[in-house]
């Protein structure tokens, strides 16, 4: 039997197929001790927030014995969490599921077993359509459905059907994300704070496979990073795909607010003891506020980067991609960020080609990108994505023009980027040492700005924010050398 699970979504719902036998299944979750140890591989695609699902999906199925695996040979379980924002990135999963194949194959030649699940956008956009097209699947879970792993698991283990769950149930899945430890890698965390979006770029999937704008309660935002610090985290990065239309429930003491906005967020997460550093992504230039402004004005732990995505630099195009601002309005935007943090760095993501772009709205783009001056920027050719009003524009651009223009765009891009960094030669940044480095006695970091740093210092240092001297820039990464320990941050 073919098990589907598929509720309407809060934003409008589409079609309900019963039986919802998810929900009566039994968990599978007894802990089980070492010698018990399952595998479970996971590759993630795409953002940021599927780098933080990823996570949480490991420390799900720790309970469960599944140890994590950097192979998917040899794995009792693999998840694919998949990004479906571009053509490419949907294709590349399938052709992942046609390596697994043979991989599986052999575990049942061996009388064991491989689960794969696919997880992520494209399980939501797609569904049943990825077992058709790859029978090697066993699972099929949406990004707001995760959290029932161990029982989807458990009911393929059982036979009790090959599974599909892509509903919209996003706060039952933080309560549930809540239980499980968080088991942490290096110093520095992703904290998701809000999920889906209601803005409907006519170019994005996003509002359909990430479903309606939520916000997490304050109370349980707070829990996590308190969690986070006491591991020694020392940097968090608060990720929603509308980051900055945060509007959480005021925590317990101040039920009076109603909820707050981002910037009250980040001030309230700056007085735990031992988060040194706060960044945020993903932002829309719409849900600029004052106080966001203003807290990059006076929060020090913010730090001085801000991803403000615009997209084209032409009103028509930016019309015709619903994006409800002009290109001045972001500009006003960028301005006053600067007049407040004169230092703030800049980074954006732009398309090009998309439906309608003639010549002079690329260069509008261009112009955009000049009177900005990003320290680093994200350029796509538009992909035409099935279901989102782009795909039946009238004036689709031709590949070859679009590929010209992005390589022009790259390169005006590029050059940006490499002279943000060389501005940074001969400054001192603190830098937050996450790891070592490739050559031996080396460390990596990163600077406020969110720059690469390579510089030679003690392991010791690993998890410490010191004070780096610049020394040299690529387009791509800062070298330095460490100040003298006296002249060290804290
Ligand atoms: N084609 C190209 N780029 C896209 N993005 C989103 N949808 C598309 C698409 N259909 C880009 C946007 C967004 C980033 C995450 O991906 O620039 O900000
Ligand atoms: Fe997609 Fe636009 Fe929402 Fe960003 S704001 S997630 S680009 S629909």
């Amino acid at each position: 039997m073919e098990l589907i699970n598929h509720r309407p979504s809060k934003s409008g719902g589409s079609d309900t197929t019963a039986p919802q036998g998810a929900e009566a299944a039994e968990m599978d979750a007894a802990p089980v001790s070492d010698g018990d140890k399952k595998r479970v591989f996971i590759k993630t695609y795409g953002c940021q927030m599927n780098v933080y699902d990823s996570e949480r999906m490991r420390d799900l199925l720790g309970p469960l014995g599944y140890a994590p695996s950097d192979t998917p040979e040899g794995s009792d379980l693999v998840i694919l969490n998949t990004c479906h924002i571009r053509e490419k990135a949907a294709e590349k999963v399938y052709s992942e599921l046609g390596r697994l194949r043979p991989l599986k194959e052999a575990k049942e030649a061996e009388g064991s077993s491989m689960t794969i699940t696919v997880a992520g956008c494209v399980a939501q956009a797609e569904g049943a359509e990825i077992k058709r097209r790859a029978p090697v699947v066993d699972l099929v879970v949406g990004p707001q459905t995760y959290h029932k792993l161990p029982e989807l698991i458990a009911e393929v283990h059982r036979g009790t059907g090959q599974s599909l769950d892509t509903e919209f149930e996003v706060e039952d899945k933080f309560d549930v994300l809540a239980t499980p430890e968080r088991q942490i890698d290096g110093y520095s965390a992703f904290v998701t704070v809000q999920e889906g979006c209601d803005k409907f770029c006519t170019f994005c999937v996003v509002p359909y496979t990430r479903g309606a704008e939520w916000s997490r309660p304050v109370d349980q935002i707070v829990a996590e990073v308190r969690a986070l610090a006491a591991k020694g985290i020392r940097e968090i990065t608060l990720l929603g795909q509308n980051v900055n239309a945060y509007h959480g429930d005021a925590p317990s003491g101040d039920e009076a607010s109603g909820t707050w906005g981002l910037g009250r967020l980040v001030r309230h997460l700056a007085l735990i003891g031992g988060i040194d550093r706060i960044r945020f992504t993903t932002s829309h230039p719409r849900d600029m506020d004052e106080e966001l402004i203003q807290t990059f004005a006076d929060e020090p732990k913010l730090m001085p980067y801000f991803h403000l995505p615009v997209q084209a630099g032409s009103d028509r195009i930016l019309k015709s991609m619903n994006r409800k601002h002009t290109a001045e309005e972001y500009i006003a935007i960028i301005d006053r960020l600067r007049e407040v943090r004169p230092d703030i760095a800049i980074s954006g993501d732009m398309i090009v080609g998309f439906p309608g772009e003639s010549d002079e709205d690329f260069e509008a783009t261009m112009e955009l990108v000049r009177r900005v001056n990003y320290a680093s920027c994200f350029s796509f050719k538009y992909s035409r994505r099935p279901g989102t009003p782009g795909a039946a524009m009238a004036g689709q651009v031709d590949e070859k023009v679009s590929s010209e223009r992005l390589a022009r765009l790259q390169a005006l891009l590029a050059e940006q980027q490499e002279a943000f960094n060389q501005s940074m030669i001969g400054k001192t940044l603190p830098v937050l040492f996450e790891r070592e480095g490739r050559n031996e006695g080396q460390l990596n970091g990163r600077s406020p700005y969110l720059q690469a740093v390579h510089c030679d210092a003690p392991l010791e240092l690993i998890g410490q924010i010191v004070n780096v001297e610049i020394t040299g820039a690529s387009k791509n990464a800062l070298a330095g050398r460490l100040v003298p320990e006296e002249t060290r941050a804290a």
